[in-house]
This record gives structure tokens, sequence and C-alpha cells, in this order.
């Protein structure tokens, strides 16, 4: 298994047959430990069914479901993100997947099915090298303070879209706002990372309204900065692997009207402490 590094702060193209390395498993754990170093991994060229991907999900853990996304059938724990013109991705803001939960994912796995010619890459920053980077002093800040995540807030647009409120009213009944820290301390690794973003973080507890708005865009343009962050241009059978405690990523929506289908495996997570 070859790992080559994509930044100094995070990723890295992982060269390997996932098929084959889901019966080995010492391939299996040394992988695991390439995310832990790198944060998000990159394997290009994949041929997996959606079982085996469920599969490989599994071996990072439990597999979580999603309260807005279908699945694939006879492979429950893959889930279908999939962009049309009829149905464009409204997603664009930075984030980690699914914070509006108490117990949101550990890591993410995205495996391109459809991608447009051009366009359509992700990338991801790492909030671990953004906490790093900031002075002692705001470190100390922000080390004791929590954050309200929701997931009505994240999903405001297709709320709004026609016949959007009839399809979530159920996922927004079942997820009300929970708190997190706002720096969150990786169970495996003992990282300290910024866990607040754009799409999914309402405020800052504890802080008047406009310290809080001021706070969190302040943190939330930390942890995006360019030198915090990797890009992937996808294409179809890339795999991309992430350790959502550490990381977001943003989906660049520069692709409409063409087709974009991805399968995504989500691994459940501890309560971010
Ligand atoms: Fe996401």
């Amino acid at each position: 298994m070859q790992v080559a590094p994509s930044g100094p702060a995070l990723g890295a193209q992982v060269a390997l047959d996932l098929r084959q390395a889901l019966r080995s498993r010492e391939v299996m754990g040394a992988l695991q430990d390439a995310l832990l170093a790198h944060h998000v991994l990159f394997v290009r060229d994949q041929r997996l069914t959606a079982g085996e991907f469920q599969e490989l999900g599994e071996r990072f853990g439990a597999l979580e479901t999603h309260p807005a996304y279908p699945t694939v059938p006879g492979a429950a724990g893959v889930q279908v993100l999939e962009s049309t013109p009829e149905e464009p991705s409204r997603i664009e803001a930075w984030h980690s997947d699914m914070t509006f939960r108490e117990t949101p994912p550990a890591v993410t796995l995205l495996y391109a099915q459809v991608v447009p010619e051009v366009g359509g890459d992700t990338l991801w920053a790492s909030a671990h090298a953004a906490y790093e980077g900031l002075s002692p002093a705001v470190r100390t800040l922000v080390d004791g303070l929590r954050a309200v995540h929701d997931f009505a807030h994240g999903f405001r647009e297709s709320l709004e879209a026609p016949g959007g409120y009839e399809r979530l009213r159920t996922a927004v009944a079942e997820n009300p706002p929970v708190t997190h820290p706002v720096v969150r301390t990786h169970p495996a690794s003992g990282a300290k990372s910024l866990y607040v973003n754009p799409l999914f973080t309402t405020r800052l507890e504890a802080l008047t309204r406009s310290e809080s708005d001021a706070l969190l865009a302040f943190l939330c343009r930390e942890i995006t900065t360019d030198e915090y962050t990797v890009r992937l241009s996808w294409r179809p059978g890339t795999i991309a692997i992430w350790d959502n405690r550490t990381t977001q990523h943003k989906p660049v929506n520069d692709y409409f009207p063409q087709h974009r289908r991805m399968y995504r495996v989500t691994v459940a997570g501890e309560r971010p402490r």
C-alpha cells in the first residue's frame, strides 16, 4: 500500500485495490492508520459494488443512516447523493457531516459513480491545523465554549424548496438543535480540532449575539484558510475517506446542469468532547 501526502496539512493519495484490501486485516489496519495520520484519503479507480462499499465502511465501525437521503436497494447503509438538473444539490457551505446529531459520524466514505466532465470537486480543510494555528490566548477562549448545531439551519434551502417542508418535516422534528464543544479532542489521536461550521452551527453559547456572530465567523474563516485545505477532482471510481472529527469539507457547486451521483456511507461516532 503506497501513501503519498497531498498537502502539508491533510490529505493523501493511497494506491490500493480496496476489493482485495477487504480480505486483509493487516491492510485494513494500515488504511485506518493512514486515515489517522492524514485525516482524508483518496483512492482512485475502484470497482466495488454498493455491497462491497458498505462492507468497506463497516470496517471503520457501525454504519448510520441519514434522514434526508435515499439508499441503494439491497445495501441499506449506502446513501445516494444525486444532483440532476431537476433536483440540483443545495449544500454549498463548509461543514463536518451531521453535526446536528448528539453523536455525529466519525468517518465518511464517498464513492463517485457519475461525475461532471469538469467541476464538482470537493475541498477538505484541517480543523486540527486551524486550532493549532490560533494564538494561545484565543485557544484559551474557545477551549471552554460550546456551540448550537441545527439540522433545520443546514437544510433550510431544501426546506424552502417546493414540497421541501412536507418531505423533511419528520426529519426536522426528530433532529432538534444540539450543543457540542467548540474544540473537540480526537478519541484515538488526542488531536484537538475546531468543531463549528457555517452549515449547521447557529451560535456560540454564553456569548452575546454579536460576540457569537463575530467569533463564529472568525473561526469558520480560520478553518478554511488556503494553507489548511486540499482539493480533489473526482473521476468515476474515486473513493474518499475522511475523519469528521478533524476535518471539514465543501462540495463545489459549479457544474449545474450536469449530473453527479455519489454513494456515501457514514460510520457512527462518539459524543464530541
Ligand atoms: Fe458532507
